[in-house]
């Protein structure tokens, strides 16, 4: 397992049962975005790949016929099992897996989903490639992640910043590059959509990961050095003791095409 798996599986088991609990990312619109672009039946064989502790596996399974929902670190989908007990959720199997590696039959799911996970992925080439392996012709590819502004500046800025707080943070991509290499992959983007992510508190936010107090002190000082304008494409909204902000994300819909390719 590489470095970057470990830092991943290092962040997310220390913190499976405040994130089954986080309302930032049980919340926000995303959700309800790519069931809106799944445009499920109820037949489709589903993969969720990074599912965490569950939330787009447990939106779209009383909708399709069978989700498998995968992720690297065995804490979360232990979280996940438990919750999906817990709902009366009977369609889901969890597997621990790479989003870079998975270990399914090509052309095997309907439906990939992914939400708010590439970010941390090592290899977003390889991940896009795997999707594409596994999904029948005509399949759909629906994602959602954070994504940086179309600006070398905000695009270094919030990587720092994102990375400062978490190891496991990789790299955001702007809109742009996400069209490039999904496009590369041999998609066909059919929709897309611009939205953010719930309010997150910076308090909150900064200090969850246990981080040390210099370290959210030079958090602080990184928002401070955003223009107004910049600060607007956050939503960054100050009160007396705190400040709140939301990341911009990405939403994809991208299908694979209806003939078959020898090999694939
Ligand atoms: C921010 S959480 C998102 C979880 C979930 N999709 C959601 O919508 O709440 C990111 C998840 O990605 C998983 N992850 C990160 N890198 C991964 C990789 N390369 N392969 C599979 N899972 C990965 C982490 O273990 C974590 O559970």
């Amino acid at each position: 397992m590489s470095q970057i798996h470990h830092a991943v599986r290092e962040q997310f088991s220390r913190h499976a049962e405040f994130y089954a609990r986080s309302t930032v990312h049980g919340e926000g619109d995303t959700l309800g975005i790519i069931v809106d672009f799944a445009e499920p039946k109820g037949t489709e064989k589903v993969l969720d790949i990074a599912t965490g502790t569950g939330f787009m596996a447990f939106a779209i399974a009383p909708l399709v016929h069978h989700v498998t929902a995968t992720d690297l670190t065995p804490a979360m989908l232990d979280k996940a099992g438990e919750l999906a007990q817990e709902r009366g959720l009977q369609n889901i199997d969890f597997q621990v897996a790479t989003a870079e590696s998975l270990p399914f039959e090509s052309e095997s799911f309907d439906l990939v989903t992914c939400r708010i996970a590439p970010h941390h992925f090592q290899d977003v080439p390889r991940f896009l490639t795997e999707t594409h392996r596994v999904l029948r012709p005509n399949g759909l590819f629906c994602m959602v992640d954070s994504t940086c502004p179309e600006s070398r500046r905000l695009i270094e800025w919030q990587n720092r910043v994102e990375k400062l707080r978490d190891p496991s943070h990789v790299w955001g991509y702007p809109p742009s590059q996400w069209r490039e290499m999904i496009s590369q992959t041999g998609f066909k983007i059919v929709r897309e959509s611009d939205t953010r992510n719930a309010e997150i508190q910076f308090s909150w936010w900064s200090e969850r990961a246990g981080n040390p107090t210099e370290l959210i002190e030079e958090l602080r000082t990184a928002f401070d050095e955003l223009t107004q304008e910049e600060e607007e494409i956050y939503a960054v909204r100050r009160d007396d003791n705190d400040f709140y902000f939301a990341w911009p994300m990405y939403s994809v819909k991208a299908k694979k095409s209806g003939e078959r390719k020898s090999g694939n």
